[in-house]
């Protein structure tokens, strides 16, 4: 099986591309992505020289080059390529509109005229908006409070869209918060830990008890090689462990491993429209068979462990010299 996987240089992007390589023999990934400031080729330094692993650089907005990548004959379209962080979406919605919603009319468009045998969408909870009790199902409606969340409901409405209209075979996936090795020290956990290594304070939103549901990211790439195999096609699947947490116990987990105090928090300004809670119902995936394999503490465990022993990747990355280096690496080729 041929796989197109986008925005494979990102967080889950490269964890699902050494999981499926790992994982399943007779896979092969073609891995596009466009190299912006979170996709870092080094994620995938261990499946580099893989035969069946393929890189092309190249944005999921550009039509002409989507068109030539998928000439190659690609069994599933995995789109993880999106601009994901909220706070970003709040100080420059454009290039969330740009990729979350053209970027994925445009790989649609490519599934519709190459007629690829199966697609699936990453997406997330936050297009159903803040719960303060109970949990989201499949069929809670999309009520978006960021830019972000808006960006990725309107991709996820074409998706729709196309199954409706065009029978495209899709399969959409909202997701909780996911964390693990890898992921861009924007995100709290890893932004959290790397400060407390760098013996920084760490800057809690608001009152600090805006709750989140967390899966570690193995658990989630098994969630999506469960879909892959089993998912049924049009439909939707929320992807949920259960466990949730409020962001200020995070911390407080996250000071214990580090050793630190509690004046290691800094209480700072709110995000402007904060879901306060998220939690989602994902017993339709379970009856699949899926169920996750890490308990929270094993995986932030991990994840701790992760990012002391490779305190080389996040300070580069922290000091801005990543994305720099890289551009220049792969534009010279
Ligand atoms: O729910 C799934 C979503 O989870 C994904 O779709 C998004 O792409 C991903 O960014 C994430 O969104 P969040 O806004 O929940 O993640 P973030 O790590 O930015 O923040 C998690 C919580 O921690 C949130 O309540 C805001 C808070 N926070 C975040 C940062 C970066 C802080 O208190 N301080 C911070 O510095």
């Amino acid at each position: 099986m041929k796989i197109l996987i986008t925005g494979g240089c990102g967080f889950m992007g490269s964890n699902f591309i050494r999981y499926v390589l790992e994982q399943y023999p007779d896979y092969s990934v073609i891995n596009l992505d466009a190299l912006t400031y979170a996709g870092n080729p080094e994620n995938l330094k261990s499946v580099e020289n893989d035969p069946r692993y393929t890189f092309v650089k190249g944005n999921i907005t550009d039509e002409k080059f989507v068109q030539s990548v998928m000439e190659q004959g690609i069994d599933v379209i995995i789109n993880y390529a999106a601009e994901t962080h909220v706070d970003r979406s709040i100080s420059d919605p454009k290039a969330f509109i740009l990729t979350d919603v053209l970027g994925t009319y445009t790989l649609l468009e490519a599934a519709r005229t190459f007629q690829t045998p199966r697609y699936i969408q990453i997406s997330t909870d936050e297009v159903y908006g803040s719960i303060e009790e109970g949990v989201f199902t499949e069929e809670s409606p999309f009520l978006p409070n960021s830019p972000y969340a808006a960006s990725k409901a309107s991709g996820d409405m074409l998706c729709r869209a196309y199954v409706q209209t065009y029978g495209l075979p899709i399969i959409v996936t909202h997701s909780c918060n996911f964390y693990g090795p890898y992921q861009y020290p924007e995100k709290v956990i890893p932004l959290f830990i790397t400060n407390l290594i760098e013996g920084k304070k760490v800057p809690l939103y608001g009152d600090g008890k805006n709750v989140r549901e967390w899966i570690y990211t193995e658990d989630h790439c098994n969630a999506i090689c469960m879909l892959l195999e089993k998912g049924v096609l049009g439909e939707v699947y929320t992807i949920g462990t259960g466990y949730e947490i409020p962001n200020v116990d995070l911390t407080m987990k996250l000071l214990e491993y580090a050793g630190c105090d509690t004046d290691m928090i800094e209480y700072v300004k709110d995000r402007p429209g904060h879901d306060r809670r998220y939690a989602l119902d994902s017993s339709k995936l379970r009856a699949l068979g899926w169920a996750p394999k890490y308990s929270f503490e094993e995986g932030l465990e991990r994840t701790v462990q992760w990012y002391k022993d490779n305190s080389e990747w996040w300070k580069k990355i922290k000091s801005g010299e990543y994305k720099e280096y890289y551009q220049r690496q792969y534009e010279k080729r």
